[in-house]
Formats: structure tokens, C-alpha cells, sequence
């Protein structure tokens, strides 16, 4: 049976009305239509406390922490739109990311969530430039913890208007683009069969 690529999906932001929930979702039908089995999650649905290593020294780490390390062992790569945050990531996905950096258990691997995994970029953005100064962040930090980051990613800007009631982007253009971040890792993963 031909390989079927899993790809876990999920934007950085917590809010109901995200633009980057509505830009990840069109990513993860271009993936689903070249072949990929794609897990969607909201963050909102894990909620997590901010890290802080006492907690992890005296309970270990939180419930949804294993649950989303779980999730992302169990996936080849991750569709990810990131909204910017003065200039960065929003708190709510660094946090999730700290979270899953740590150890479960003494003979985890580390960084086991993240070794290997090819990592696929977007972002929408109230500004111009569409979240593209926070996605330079979000690669170097994938890039440090020994991920695959795709070269290609898609920025949408004036996100307030750009989409329509369907969650379609009204620009076909970008409607295309967004639908081929997904098509492409899928690909990327099917041709190195991993
Ligand atoms: C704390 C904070 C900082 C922000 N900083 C930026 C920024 O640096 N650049 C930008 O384009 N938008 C910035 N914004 C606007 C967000 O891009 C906007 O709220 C966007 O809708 C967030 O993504 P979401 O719709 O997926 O929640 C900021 C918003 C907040 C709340």
C-alpha cells in the first residue's frame, strides 16, 4: 500500500474567529487532496499553564503537555500558521512548544516531538506584511530543534478582509498558494517516504 503521510495541523493563536485557523484549515484540504491523513487541532482545546520548571520539577509536565507530545510523535509533519506577535510568535504556541520540548520520562529521546519532522509555514496578519517577521522566528526556532522547515511559506495580509464566509481566501491567487503549502509537504514527504 502506497505510504500515506500523517500531518498534524494546528495555527498559534487561541481565538474562536483566527484568521490563522481559517488559513491553516485551506492548507489542510491542499494536503487531504494530495494524500495526506491530517489531524486538525485548536490549541484553545489544550489549554496549558505558562512553563515554569517548578511545576515540571514537582508534577511533571501537565496532562495536555503528553497528550500534544503524543499527538506529535504519532505525525510525520506539522501545518502550522503562526499569527505575530510584536514581531514574534504568540505566547499560547511558544508555550506549547517549551511544554513539549521537555522529557516525559528519563529515557525519552530528546527532542523526540520535533527530530525529523518537516515543518510547513504560514501566517495572516491585520498588517501588510501578513505575519512574515514573526515566521523568521518560528523558523529558527523549528531549524534549532532539529526540524525540517519547507522553504516556501505564505503570508497573508490585511487578514480583516480577506477572507470570505466560507473561510475561502477571496484572492484565488492566494486561495492557490495556501492550498499548496499542504500539497507540497505532503509531497515532500511522500517523496522521501518517511
Ligand atoms: C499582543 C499582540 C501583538 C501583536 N503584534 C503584531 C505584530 O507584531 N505584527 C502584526 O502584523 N500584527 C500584530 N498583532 C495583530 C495580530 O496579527 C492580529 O491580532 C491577528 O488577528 C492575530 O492572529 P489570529 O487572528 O490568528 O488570532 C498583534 C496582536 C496582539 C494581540
Amino acid at each position: 500500500m502506497e505510504y500515506q503521510p500523517k500531518i498534524l495541523a494546528f495555527a498559534g493563536s487561541l481565538r474562536k474567529e483566527s484568521y490563522n485557523k481559517k488559513l491553516v484549515k485551506i492548507a489542510v484540504r491542499g494536503a487531504e487532496e494530495a494524500g495526506a491523513k491530517v489531524t486538525y487541532i485548536d490549541l484553545r482545546d489544550y489549554p496549558l499553564p505558562i512553563y515554569d520548571q517548578e511545576i515540571e520539577d514537582s508534577q511533571g509536565l501537565p496532562e495536555n503537555a503528553l497528550i500534544l507530545k503524543k499527538l506529535m510523535q504519532d505525525h510525520d509533519g506539522f501545518l502550522l500558521a503562526s499569527p505575530e506577535y510584536n514581531s514574534s510568535m504568540s505566547a499560547a504556541f511558544k508555550n506549547m512548544i517549551d511544554w513539549t520540548s521537555r522529557n516525559a520520562s528519563s529515557d525519552e529521546v530528546f527532542l523526540s516531538c520535533f527530530i525529523d519532522k518537516v515543518v510547513a509555514l504560514m501566517s495572516a496578519s491585520q498588517g501588510a506584511l501578513g505575519g512574515i517577521r514573526g515566521l523568521v522566528h518560528v523558523r529558527s526556532m523549528f531549524s534549532n530543534i532539529f526540524s525540517l522547515v519547507m522553504p516556501k511559506q505564505k503570508c497573508i495580509g490585511g487578514a480583516g478582509g480577506a477572507f470570505d464566509e466560507h473561510g475561502n481566501l477571496k484572492s484565488t491567487a492566494d486561495q492557490k498558494d495556501v492550498m499548496n503549502i499542504g500539497k507540497n509537504l505532503t509531497e515532500f514527504l511522500v517523496k522521501h517516504k518517511r
